[in-house]
């Protein structure tokens, strides 16, 4: 294997998982050769990572120059507009989540990169697909813009691999629940925000209905996903569009069972929104045994463990015990 000090570009990195996986890329490699970029202003708490760049990732030359600059040699290209938000800027978000994955991959192809990771989306299956367990070669049919861009986005990753030998790699992330950033406009984030109603207001209304299953994922287990397939031998790879991640399978009633077993007076209602209709074109649970064969994909959390971390996390950053 070739070996060289890799210096790490992260867009999209003061996002839900741009902010955890830029602390652990710092702790890997140092913060010295980690740099993080967002729409931000920078401030000194802003970042664990060595350097900030505050840039528009569509903004190709000025990605371009700082990929130059800092003689970058990976990228985690995680900037993009989840689902929910793409629904309301339909041209921008296929704008912001394909382009700036091409600018990356023309730089790669050039010689200038020589891996990057993209976060794909279990919103590729789309309609009309069986709910439980979907493989991965499934036929895709999304329905919506940001599943759209998702599938165009793993077709473009495998083009850039088979015709340009492009190292680009990726992961088809279910819901990701965290504490430590919040997500920001997509449909599985009522997993995230249930959590801070129950600490702050001990009851929560749900936009997803009671009995609406999606695969969810903690973050801790997402990042040492996403670390893992990144450091896997080339050669043991055989999905270049995206990997399936199962995680977890739960609906809303199930997640407020686990919450009351913690906290036995919280109180749960639902209100489905428009992301109802999202949630149920998505699958309730996938099959990711390949990425288990390629390159060892393991889960450390359970829905109990991690509602019990969940709640422990927030429960002090919202000093509200
Ligand atoms: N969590 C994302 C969303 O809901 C799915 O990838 O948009």
């Amino acid at each position: 294997m070739e070996s060289y000090t890799e210096k790490i570009l992260i867009t999209g990195a003061l996002g839900q998982i741009g902010t955890e996986l830029t602390n652990r890329l710092v702790e890997i490699h140092g913060a010295e050769n980690v740099v993080a970029s967002g729409l931000d202003r920078w401030d000194k708490n802003l970042t664990s990572a060595g350097f900030y760049e505050r840039m528009d990732v569509s903004n190709t030359q000025l990605v371009r120059q700082v990929v130059k600059d800092y003689e970058i040699t990976t990228v985690y290209h995680l900037a993009s507009l989840l689902s929910g938000t793409s629904e309301r800027q339909p041209l921008f978000a296929w704008k912001l989540n394909v382009e700036p994955l091409l600018n990356f991959c023309e730089m790669a192809k050039e010689g200038l990169l020589k891996k990057i990771f993209w976060p794909s989306s279990i919103a590729v299956f789309g309609k009309g697909i069986p709910k439980e367990n979907v493989g991965q070669d499934v036929v895709l049919n999304p329905t919506t813009v940001y599943g759209i861009s998702k599938m165009a986005g793993e077709k473009w990753c495998e083009y850039y691999h088979d015709k340009h030998g492009v190292d680009v790699r990726s992961i088809r992330y279910p819901g990701l629940i965290s504490w430590k950033t919040p997500a920001g406009g997509g449909t599985t984030d009522y997993a995230v925000e249930i959590f801070y109603e129950a600490v702050e207001q001990g009851k929560y209304t749900s936009f997803i209905s009671e009995n609406t299953a999606m695969p969810m994922l903690y973050m801790d287990d997402a990042i040492n996903a996403t670390l893992k397939l990144m450091e896997a031998p080339k050669e043991n790879l055989t999905v270049r569009t995206s990997y399936n991640l199962g995680g977890l399978s739960f609906t809303p009633k199930e997640l407020a069972t686990e919450i009351k077993n913690e906290m036995p007076d919280f109180e749960i209602d639902y209100q489905p929104d428009f992301r109802q209709a999202i949630a149920d074109s998505w699958p309730a649970s996938i099959d990711d045994s390949i990425a288990k064969k390629d390159w060892g994909l393991s889960y450390d959390f359970d829905i109990s463990e991690m509602t019990k971390d969940m709640l422990k996390n927030l429960k002090i950053k919202l000093n509200a015990n």
